[in-house]
């Protein structure tokens, strides 16, 4: 355990620790179906351990149609058969914690899958006991109740013909979502998770939290000239009064108990964040914020902008400095493969690899590791719409398609932008199936996995792994790169990304060149030939000069500069 934290910071086993997010279809399968699952995981947690992992949080695993991949639960209580067992479940936790590591599970209650007994009761008849469970209206002239477009493309709205009005689904058709403002709802949901904290599970990642209150009324949007529908952000997302429903929550369950949490909290401004996230509330630990995955997530063409990165990053840091913990984190189940993006998967794999991670990974707040990130995956390659699974990518398709656009276009648009290239499977050897199956994969191991996979980069410290894997216990060992105040350096370079930490008259400094170029820096502020190199993704010669600095393409370097 590392020294002192500032006095001025609360000190938390979570705020120490390293997350890895796991995608459960996708990790590893035990029984040759094609189909990752909870014993497939236990298998592997020596693995995550060996990498120095404290906390494990995996999607949802609950019994699920899968419109939207188990984020359409249909049992909050349950495993989903293809994934296992309740006994599968307890062992895997019992083993996750007999490691030393926590297991946080994800909690999906803006919707529920229309397939959960809740939904099926509701939909039956208007004078339901749970017809308030979900949010029902009347049509408008013949058409959906207000002209609210899904977060996954179309109506927000689906008529039901037993009863003859609209359901909300703010995500897919068969997510229609939960009525929050029905106390036996928040009852209920309250329950489960109670039900899940008594089974000793570590905490909850929070789906879609930012959703859960929808502005009363429901009144139209602004839609864009010629289209039916007009995306209702400021209608549906963070709207007032939603801390209510997330202080009750948390006052109900979490704090109950001593947990981890973090919010998928969408909309949410650091302004806003004191909220969230201020300990003083006892509401989320942490929250999820956007900004920086919002630049790369819908126009794929836009070149890399450095300033906008280190803003969206920057504002974050400093935005809750001294009441706040921030969640770390550049990939997960819902964006592109972060080297395809920012990075240069063809000429610089592992600089750029080790670049982004050394980037995030060393800033204030908790670093999550997305399954597969550690060893460098990258986007894949999808030859035809057949090779989608994502609902979303799927909707999108059907509106590209209205709007005209010719399929070759459509591939290429999606090939960038598709959740998918996170959700191929992990890639652990060079054999068939990649070590993740013995079988074909339900979605199609990325063709890379022959050179890309933790079998060839497992005991070398030179390869991407091995790099997360100092970077892992650097962080571990130095109190100053956990609570430390984060600074930046360099502020309008376009190339380079460069912070301090500093602790307690420690001072930390990371360095990385974000291009394919080299970058030459003179008359550095810092004395950098007084520091110790403590990681670097190239070899470094001892400083040659006073206030010299020569970075390679991708280069990343973290002194500390007051030994
Ligand atoms: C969150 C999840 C995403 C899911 C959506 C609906 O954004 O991360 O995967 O599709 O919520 O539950
Ligand atoms: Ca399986």
């Amino acid at each position: 355990m590392p020294g002192q934290p500032p006095t001025s910071v609360t000190r938390h086993w979570w705020k120490e620790a390293v997350a890895y997010q796991i995608y459960p279809r996708s990790f590893m399968d035990s029984n040759g179906d094609g189909i990752g699952d909870l014993n497939g995981i236990t298998a592997r947690l020596d693995y995550l351990q060996d990498l120095g992992i404290d906390v494990i949080w995996i999607c949802p695993m609950y019994p699920s149609p899968n419109d939207d991949n188990g984020y359409d639960i249909s049992d909050y209580q349950g495993i989903m058969a293809e994934f296992g067992t309740m006994a599968d479940f307890d062992r895997l936790l019992a083993e996750v914690h007999a490691r030393g590591m926590k297991l946080i599970l994800d909690l999906v209650v803006n919707h529920s899958s229309d397939e959960h007994p809740w939904f099926i009761e509701s939909r039956s008849s208007r004078g339901n006991p749970k017809r308030d469970w979900y949010i029902w209206r009347d049509g408008k002239n013949g058409a959906e109740p207000n002209n609210w477009e899904s977060i996954f493309k179309g109506s927000a709205w689906e008529y039901d013909q037993t009863t003859e009005q609209y359901y909300l689904h703010l995500f897919s058709r068969k997510q229609p979502d939960l009525n929050w403002e029905n106390p036996e709802v928040r009852d209920a949901i309250y329950e489960m998770v109670r039900w899940w904290l008594d089974k000793g599970i570590d905490g909850f990642r929070l789906d879609a939290i930012s959703h859960i209150k929808k502005e009363a009324g429901l009144s139209d949007v602004p839609a864009l000239e010629g289209q039916a529908y007009g995306a209702a952000w400021d209608k549906m997302m963070n709207v007032d009064g939603i801390i209510e429903h997330l202080d009750e929550m948390c006052r109900e369950t979490f704090n109950r108990y001593d947990v981890m949490t973090v919010g998928e909290a969408n909309g949410v401004s650091p302004a806003q964040a004191e909220d969230w996230i201020g300990e003083r509330h006892q509401r989320l630990d942490m929250i999820f914020a956007f900004d920086h995955v919002g630049l790369w997530a819908e126009d794929e063409a836009a070149g890399l902008d450095l300033s906008q990165i280190k803003q969206a990053f920057g504002r974050w840091q400093t935005g809750v400095e001294g009441f706040g913990w921030n969640a770390l984190f550049v990939e997960n189940h819902d964006v592109p493969r972060i080297i395809s993006k920012w990075g240069d998967a063809e000429h610089y794999w592992y600089q750029s690899a080790t670049a982004i991670a050394s980037l995030y990974f060393l800033m204030q707040g908790t670093p999550f590791i997305y399954q597969g990130q550690e060893i460098g995956m990258t986007n894949t390659t999808f030859g035809s719409l057949d090779d989608f699974n994502d609902v979303a990518a799927k909707n999108q398709y059907v509106q590209m398609k209205q709007q005209g656009v010719d399929d070759a276009e459509i591939i290429r648009t999606l090939s960038q932008t598709s959740r998918d290239n996170a959700r191929t499977p992990m890639q652990w050897d060079a054999g068939p199936g990649a070590g993740f199956t013995t079988d074909r994969s339900w979605l199609a191991l990325n063709p890379n996995f022959e050179t890309i996979n933790v079998a060839s980069q497992w005991r070398d410290s030179d390869s991407v792994l091995g790099f997360y894997r100092q970077l892992i216990r650097l962080r571990k060992a130095e109190p100053a790169l956990i609570y430390g105040r984060y600074r930046l350096e360099l502020e309008s370079d376009p190339q380079v990304y460069a912070y301090s930490r500093l602790l307690d008259g420690q001072h930390w400094l990371v360095l990385v060149n974000l291009s394919d170029r080299p970058a030459q820096r003179r008359q550095l502020p810092w004395p950098l030939h007084h520091g110790r190199l403590a990681l670097a993704n190239y070899p470094v010669e001892p400083h040659p000069a006073e206030d010299t600095l020569d970075l390679r393409p991708f280069e990343a370097r973290v002194y500390r500069l007051n030994d």
